[in-house]
């Protein structure tokens, strides 16, 4: 018997083990597999916040003395940022300003995004003084893509004045670039000049798993899925058809009969239609002809009245100077729209309101065909 006892042990645990094994292959969950920092630290690097050539990160660099002011600090310098949240020696802050100027030489970089204060943020001040404060762990992301202006800023610049009378005093008021997480709220944070007495959208409510900046972007790639988005919007199947993306409520916006593109064709034929109506406007009202080129300060005087942003008409001392007040507002909301690329998913709605709103008005003093137009409710 007692020969038996020892062959008798090593089964049993042998027996154990396997069905240790196959209780924790088939019947428990699979332990999560949490991303290698490694992995994660590459994803990170190939993206814009990692990009240390950039003007964003460089922009300072030959100053003297080479420091990034405390109204630029918060978003273009990761020292500025943590000093924002406090994560220096120095309390938080609301709004714009850092307490300190930061060093130049850094970038988006880990430490931005992981810290106490900021995984614990889920709110975000916006340059319109609202607060927004349902963003989880996107709130890091709307300090940044918030832009620096807000609509009040137009509606203040321009309050009382007559609306088609050129005004020395006025000039473009840019809202700052990259402006993601202000056109995702709308009106909730007024990013557009409103006009009075119209309403406009709020958030854009997309559904429940693809509402936070970090439900579509991965946060360190910064990429768009888009198989993901191919589960629901059965018209992409990489990354170029997202601009097809159209849904059932999506209306032929833009008046062209095509009722197939995406709302991104709705938008931008719109936004061309403004800009043409810009033109007209800025040549029979404000007696100047003007042209836009990306790149600032963005309004130029069309010397040669070919309708084009020629070369040797983009340069700065050939900046637009006639600027009366409906001209400040309809190039303030006209070139908002380039600033959010991905405007057409963040809040196509809000965007095509203030399109048509703006056509609207200038069509109060030059011809603009709106009868094929419609305004998203
Ligand atoms: C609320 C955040 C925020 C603040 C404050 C801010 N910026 Fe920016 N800025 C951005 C973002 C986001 C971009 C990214 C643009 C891009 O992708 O090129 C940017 C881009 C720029 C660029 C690069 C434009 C280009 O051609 O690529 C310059 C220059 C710049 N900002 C200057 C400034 C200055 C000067 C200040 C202070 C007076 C300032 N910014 C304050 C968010 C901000
Ligand atoms: C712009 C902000 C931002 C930056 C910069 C950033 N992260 Fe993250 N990171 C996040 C967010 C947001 C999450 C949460 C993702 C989620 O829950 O889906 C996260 C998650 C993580 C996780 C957990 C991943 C997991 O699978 O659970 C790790 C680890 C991490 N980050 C490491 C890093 C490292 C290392 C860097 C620098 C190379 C970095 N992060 C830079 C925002 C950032
Ligand atoms: C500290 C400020 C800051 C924070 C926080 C931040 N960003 Fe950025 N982001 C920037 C700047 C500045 C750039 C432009 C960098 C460049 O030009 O290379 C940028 C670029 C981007 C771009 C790429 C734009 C392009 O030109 O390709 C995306 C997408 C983006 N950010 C999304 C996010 C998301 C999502 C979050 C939150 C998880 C976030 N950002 C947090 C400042 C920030
Ligand atoms: C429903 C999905 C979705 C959500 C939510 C979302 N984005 Fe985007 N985002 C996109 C798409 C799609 C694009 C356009 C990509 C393209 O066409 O290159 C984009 C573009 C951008 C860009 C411009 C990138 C570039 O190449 O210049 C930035 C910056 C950005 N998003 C930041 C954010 C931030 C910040 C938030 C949160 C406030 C956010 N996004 C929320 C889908 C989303
Ligand atoms: C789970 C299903 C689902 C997924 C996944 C999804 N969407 Fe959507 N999407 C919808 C629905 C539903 C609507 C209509 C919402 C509405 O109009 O109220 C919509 C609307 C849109 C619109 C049209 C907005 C308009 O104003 O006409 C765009 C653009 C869009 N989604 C982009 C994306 C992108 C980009 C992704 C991937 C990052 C994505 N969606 C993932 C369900 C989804």
């Amino acid at each position: 018997m007692k020969k038996l006892v020892w062959p008798l042990i090593i089964i049993f645990f042998l027996l154990g083990g396997l069905a240790a094994i196959l209780l924790g292959q088939f019947i428990l969950p699979p332990e999560p597999r949490p991303e290698t920092v490694e992995a994660i630290s590459e994803q990170w690097s190939g993206s814009a916040h990692a990009d240390s050539e950039a003007e964003s990160f460089v922009h300072w660099d030959e100053d003297d003395p080479p420091v990034i002011s405390t109204s630029c600090a918060k978003c273009h310098s990761a020292y500025g940022f943590l000093d924002y949240l406090g994560e220096d020696e120095t309390e938080p802050n609301q709004g714009t300003s850092t307490d300190n100027e930061a060093n130049t030489g850094s970038v988006v970089s880990c430490f931005v995004c992981h810290n106490d204060s900021a995984h614990v943020k889920t709110s975000a001040y916006f340059p319109s003084g609202e607060t927004i404060d349902t963003l989880e762990e996107s709130a890091i992301c709307a300090e940044c893509h918030q832009g620096r202006r807000s609509g009040l800023d137009v509606e203040k610049s321009t309050v009382n004045l007559p609306e088609d009378e050129v005004n020395e005093e006025l000039g473009f008021i840019n809202i700052h670039y990259k402006i993601a997480a202000a056109v995702r709220y709308g009106t909730d944070v007024i990013t557009g000049y409103e006009y009075p007495e119209l309403s406009y959208s709020g958030f854009f409510n997309h559904v429940e798993d693809y509402q936070l900046c970090t439900d579509c972007h991965n946060p360190h790639s910064l990429l768009i899925n888009p198989d993901e988005c191919a589960a629901c919007h059965s018209e992409v199947s990489d990354y170029g058809d997202l601009r097809d993306i159209r849904t059932e409520d999506t209306l032929d916006f833009d008046g062209d009969g095509d009722t197939a593109e995406g709302v991104y064709g709705e938008l931008t034929k719109m936004h061309d239609m403004l800009y043409s109506a810009i033109q007209a406007y800025a040549e029979e009202v404000s007696d100047q002809s003007i042209v836009y080129a990306f790149q600032n300060p963005y309004w130029f005087i069309d010397t040669n009245g070919n309708g084009e942003a020629d070369e040797g008409e983009t340069e700065r001392a050939n900046s637009y100077g006639s600027w009366t007040p409906r001209l400040v507002k309809a190039t303030y909301n006209y070139h908002l729209v380039l600033e959010d690329p991905g405007g057409f998913t963040h809040n196509a709605r809000y965007l095509i309101q203030l399109i048509y709103d703006t056509l609207d008005d200038l069509s109060e003093v030059v011809d603009v065909e709106m009868s094929g137009l419609l305004r998203p409710e």
